[in-house]
């Protein structure tokens, strides 16, 4: 049994989609989170910096003695989780959970994969799924602008930005005839019901948040650090920016208020 908080970063708010998953999952845990609202977005850059930033802000969750460390980012998951698997407390990215939901899910065999730029350039989710299972066919595609359709609020399935965006990404995929698709970004389940329309009724989407949720209860559960307390978690929010904007997207990305404190820190000196 372990009372510590689980440390949840991502590049800004949208890893809160995944702190929503945890809340629902493992409602009687703390939880410490750090959102880079400062350096946002991390999809657009270059390896080294985003490995520079996934330390500064992993070291950041451990210096406050998180039990374990959920990267909820799929562009930190993807391009720097030998940063993670290097701590010396149990870690989850939101790649290796999510493509193995997503090989026991198609039955076709065709796995879609979309991401930030970032992501599906480093390949990461090919990889992970070849090696789960050589003989799938994976088709991949950046929809980079997601992002900011849903930080400026344009989610509702008949937004019709959206929905023009999602046809155009999502075409090749649909062509490739994939029957499940990974959705490899904080942001992506929030618009979920275009995708899903897009893709049309016969494919799986898979909840990256949702799957590295799952995989946290069971690793703290398998290594005997679940918490004790019945009473409900406290949560404590972090950003290394205080943005016009806070309230909105995170309560976008939580589904809610944001319960518990919030604060903003310099990452670059902590
Ligand atoms: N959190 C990022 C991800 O899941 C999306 C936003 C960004 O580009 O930083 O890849």
């Amino acid at each position: 049994m372990d009372r510590r908080p689980i440390g949840v970063f991502d590049s800004g708010l949208g890893g809160l989609t995944a702190v929503r998953q945890l809340l629902r999952i493992l409602p009687n845990e703390d939880i410490l989170y750090f959102g880079d609202t400062g350096r946002v977005p991390y999809g657009n850059r270059g390896r080294d910096t985003i490995i520079r930033y996934a330390r500064q802000d992993m070291r950041f969750l451990v210096r406050h003695d998180v039990k374990a460390v959920l990267a909820a980012c799929g562009t930190v998951s993807s391009v720097a989780h030998d940063v993670g698997d290097a701590l010396p407390i149990p870690f989850i990215d939101v790649l290796r959970p999510t493509a193995k939901a997503a090989a026991r899910a198609s039955k076709n065999r065709r796995i879609g994969v979309i991401g930030t730029s970032a992501t599906i350039a480093s390949g990461s989710y090919r990889r992970e799924l070849l090696r789960l299972d050589p003989a799938l066919t994976v088709a991949e595609q950046a929809c980079p602008l997601f992002v900011p359709l849903v930080e400026n609020g344009f989610v509702s399935p008949e937004e019709p930005v959206t929905r023009l965006v999602a046809e155009r990404y999502l075409a090749p995929l649909r062509e490739a005839g994939v029957d499940t698709l990974i959705l490899g970004c904080t942001h992506f389940p929030i618009i979920s019901g275009t995708i899903q329309a897009v893709m049309g009724p016969g494919v799986t989407l898979i909840d990256s948040g949702r799957e590295a949720a799952e995989e946290c209860r069971r690793l703290l559960a398998a290594s005997g650090l679940l918490t004790d307390s019945a009473s409900g978690g406290k949560h404590r929010f972090f950003v290394s920016d205080m943005t016009e904007s806070f309230y909105g997207v995170a309560a976008l990305c939580l589904g809610r208020e944001v319960p518990g404190e919030l604060e903003k820190i310099d990452i670059e000196t902590v």
